[in-house]
């Protein structure tokens, strides 16, 4: 892989993480942002990232440490991507914002560096619009806690050339990540679409009455999530019909009478929001436990469950 400088723009939750998967297979990694006690944090956490991984031998105790000697700082964008052959953009998700930071990379990066945005919520077609080179943009988005979840969306703007998003596939799968390609930019790619499905109908069902927030996430958890790291929505239901034909002559109409009774609103109502913050809020381990201590958990959790699963 000819990619071994790379920078990470935004040190921030999803840029301490990058800055942490690079600086294992990459030779240098600078990480920028706009001050220098955000950098320090960043530092911080980076440092976290890759003493969980060695501690939970998925990463050599020296490999850990030369690694964290290969990230150096700045708070200035153009001496982070002055030579840098990718850069990883973590800024707020807001056009207003990424533009700003894009015409910059696009100013100071070499001419054929790849520029990549990890936007959760924009279009690169958008954001590509702020720059010179737009063919050489492309969105390359990951799953929070981006140091475990092999998980990468690619896709590419109007603008964006072939030969980008081949590029940024070779590498994420040079870095041990997953990458899904998508074919056609829709707004929040596929994971986050399906996280919305699930999201709107778990709120409905919160607000209704049917369960407490600690239920729907207990059914969640137990069921569809303890199966589910194995299958995906068309393996399941491959399954579960006994062959997919089979599935849509017996089942099929028992969904359309869910999704009949289910709600269909595009935007969060305040009630609703209300009501989740209340019932979230009643949940046991909210009330015993600081968001730290639930993300720790929740990555010796993830550990585990890798390790079992293997990735693909
Ligand atoms: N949090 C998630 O679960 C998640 C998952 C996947 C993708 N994303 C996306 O990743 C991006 C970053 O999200 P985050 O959760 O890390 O946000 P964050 O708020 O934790 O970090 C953003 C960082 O960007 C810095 N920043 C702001 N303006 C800047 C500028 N002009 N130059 C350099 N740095 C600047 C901030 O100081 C901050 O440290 C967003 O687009 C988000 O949608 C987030």
């Amino acid at each position: 892989m000819n990619i071994s400088r790379v920078a990470c723009i935004g040190a921030g939750l999803i840029g301490q993480g990058w800055a942490t998967v690079f600086s294992i297979r990459c030779s240098s990694v600078m990480l920028q942002d706009t001050s220098e006690s955000l950098l320090q944090e960043g530092l911080n956490r980076v440092r976290k990232h890759l003493s969980f991984l060695a501690a939970h031998d998925l990463l050599d105790r020296g490999e850990a440490d030369r690694a964290f000697e290969r990230i150096h700082t700045t708070t200035a964008i153009e001496e982070a991507v002055s030579d840098a052959a990718y850069v990883q953009e973590s800024v707020p998700d807001n056009y207003e914002i990424k533009k700003i930071v894009f015409a910059d990379m696009d100013r100071f990066a070499p001419a054929d560096a790849v520029l990549a945005s990890s936007a959760s919520g924009l279009l690169m077609t958008e954001i590509q619009k702020a720059v010179s080179r737009p063919e050489r943009c492309v969105l390359v988005h990951p799953m929070l806690p981006v140091h475990l979840l092999p998980c990468v969306e690619i896709a590419g703007g109007k603008k964006t050339s072939p030969e980008t998003v081949a590029l940024a596939k070779r590498f994420m799968e040079y870095l041990g990540k997953s990458p899904v390609v998508l074919n056609v930019e829709v707004p929040g790619y596929i994971v986050n679409r399906l996280q919305a499905a699930l999201l709107r109908e778990s709120l409905d069902l919160v607000e209704k009455g049917v369960a407490s927030a600690e239920d729907v996430d207990k059914a969640f958890r137990t069921g569809i999530g303890l199966r589910d790291p194995i299958l995906g929505p068309f393996l399941r239901i491959h399954l579960a019909g006994n062959g997919v034909e089979n599935f849509f002559r017996t089942l099929g109409d028992s969904y359309r009478v869910r999704w009949e009774s289910m709600v269909n609103w595009t935007a969060i109502p305040s009630s609703t929001a209300a009501s989740a913050c209340k019932a979230v809020r009643q949940m046991r381990v909210i009330r015993d436990k600081t968001i730290e201590e639930i993300a720790s958990w929740r990555d010796e959790m993830l550990v585990k469950i890798l390790k079992a699963v293997g990735e693909e």
